[in-house]
């Protein structure tokens, strides 16, 4: 089978592709994709870049170039919630758009307040195909593991009151920039899809970024695929 492994920069890809050595690297669109045989199977290592714009383009590229049997998208998120620490999994049983807001009007000189900004009703929640989820779950992993909500947005929140309000409304137990950009594409083609995150950071309890939490994730994937293919 096909699988397309994402991430968004070099550090969440490093230990990936020094496993699935690639024997091509295509670039289509400024988009990087990384070709490995594995196990008579193609591994297609895919760098989407940061964002969910960069998430939906190399998503649309990647699935119409390889034609994947499965999509996974992997990388490091900062936690909502206060009980969740760097080097946690979360296992994306769905992906919710955070930050597709409408405002309240306000006239000159009355500022801006993001906590009466409202859901737009046309927002959007994406699960992962269950089927992954459940496989997923089964993998052991060296630490803390949950399956639950991922918020997905063009937004690196630091503000604990905004990161309440959010949570609130959406129960995610992470924020991220690419998975639910890369989950809504997958559901369009109709192809299976699983989003993966680990905390590299916590701004609620003031954890600082740690990307080396990334190699942690890569492992764990490594040992998804393995069990996937059967190997
Ligand atoms: N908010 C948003 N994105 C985050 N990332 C890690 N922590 C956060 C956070 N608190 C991920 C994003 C993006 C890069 C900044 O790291 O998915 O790719």
């Amino acid at each position: 089978m096909t699988i397309i492994i994402q991430g968004a920069m070099d550090s969440e890809l490093d230990v990936l592709t020094e496993y699935f050595v690639p024997r091509k690297t295509k670039t289509i669109a400024g988009y990087d994709f990384y070709i490995s045989s594995y196990n008579g199977n193609d591994i297609i290592l895919s760098k989407t870049g940061v964002g969910l714009i960069n998430a939906s383009v190399a998503t649309v590229v990647g699935i119409n170039e390889f034609r994947p049997a499965l999509v996974i998208n992997q990388g490091c998120a900062g936690g909502h919630v206060p009980d969740i620490k760097n080097g946690e999994l979360i296992i994306g049983e769905k992906s919710v758009y955070i930050n597709n807001f409408y405002t309240n009007p306000k006239g000159i000189g009355e500022g801006s307040n993001s906590l009466d900004w409202y859901p737009c009703k046309r927002s959007y929640v994406v699960p992962s195909t269950p089927e992954y989820v459940k496989l997923a779950d089964g993998i052991g992993f060296d630490g803390k593991k949950r399956v639950g909500i991922l918020g997905s947005g063009d937004l690196f929140s630091k503000e604990i009151d905004r990161i309440n309000y959010m949570h609130g409304l959406f129960g995610e137990l992470c924020e991220d920039m690419e998975s639910v950009a890369a989950l809504k594409v997958c559901d369009a083609f109709g192809v299976n899809r699983l989003a993966l995150r680990i905390i590299s950071n916590n701004e609620i309890t003031l954890e600082e970024f740690d990307y080396g939490v990334c190699k942690t994730l890569q492992k764990f994937v490594i040992a998804l695929v393995d069990k996937i293919i059967g190997a």
